[in-house]
């Protein structure tokens, strides 16, 4: 789309949004001046923001993979970001999947994709009650909770983690979360300097491994735990086995975790 454009009726382009500039950074067409200006400002000041969007669409599809192969077959994918190739629905086609966001246009580009399996629900992770009275999932059976890279734009005065426990309480026995996270644990003082003027006026905020880590109080972390998603069972056939997602590349060729800034992992509710 170009600068020109509008956007849909009824929504407001004018200001940056999250899942717009994501969609920018991955090569999408649903994103518009604001949206670009955002995206090419925090790459500037953090320059693989690009790659560490790249590589938390393939976590999401390793994570997913893994997820089916354990037998889960209901999904709640909160903060689904525009709809792009690899979507939870078309790695686990079998599956119930909801997907929620709060920005509206999310919602108009993802009701084609809709079907019988597959619903969009607009809401809020601020609001988890809101989010799990309308998702058409049968809470009595395992569901595979998907947080990827939202909680970040969740600042600790908005209580995300009580709303991500909530979220989880919901759960029955055998479910899962996966979660991804912006990091700055890795960056170093220069950078971080480099990048304050960009934190301070983008909300959200970045938190360290233990803080993500307390996101998976009450569950077990299955292996290797809270890594860098890059790290997170790349190489070997992903277990419980019969998973389809190739071998990924050998470590040298992986991005670092400096690079990569996220931190990524799945729990179980036992
Ligand atoms: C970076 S995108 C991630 C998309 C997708 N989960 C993925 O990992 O590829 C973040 C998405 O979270 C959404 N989002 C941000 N804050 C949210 C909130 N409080 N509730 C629901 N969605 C939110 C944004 O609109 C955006 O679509």
């Amino acid at each position: 789309m170009t600068s020109e454009d509008q956007g849909p009726a009824g929504i407001d382009t004018s200001v940056a949004h999250p899942a717009r500039r994501y969609d920018y950074w991955l090569g999408g067409t649903v994103n518009f001046a604001a949206d670009r200006a955002s995206g090419d400002a925090i790459a500037a000041a953090f320059p693989r923001t690009r790659t560490a969007a790249v590589e938390n669409r393939k976590f999401l599809r390793r994570a997913v993979s893994w997820l089916h192969a354990a037998g889960i077959r209901q999904f709640l994918d909160v903060g689904t970001g525009i709809p792009g190739a690899g979507n939870v629905h078309e790695v686990a086609p079998d599956s119930a999947v909801v997907y929620v966001d709060n920005d509206p246009i999310v919602l108009r580009y993802a009701s084609p994709l809709m079907t019988r399996r597959t619903t969009y629900l607009e809401g809020d992770l601020r609001s988890p009650s809101s989010i799990l009275s309308r998702a058409p999932l049968d809470f009595d059976r395992p569901v595979g909770l998907l947080l990827l890279s939202v909680l970040h734009f969740v600042e600790d005065r908005d209580s995300p983690y009580a709303h991500v426990a909530e979220l989880v309480d919901a759960l029955a026995p055998g479910s899962y979360l996966a979660l991804t996270h912006g990091t700055v644990d890795h960056q170093t003082p220069a950078e971080l300097e480099a990048m304050a003027p960009i934190m301070a006026s983008t909300p959200g905020q970045f938190r360290s491994h233990a803080e993500v880590s307390r996101f998976f109080d009450g569950l077990s972390l299955v292996p290797p735990g809270l890594v860098s998603i890059s790290d997170w069972q790349p190489s070997e056939p992903s277990e419980p086995a019969g998973s389809s997602e190739p071998a990924g590349p050998p470590e040298a060729l992986r991005p670092t975790p400096a690079e990569v800034a996220m931190w990524g992992g799945i729990g179980a509710k036992p």
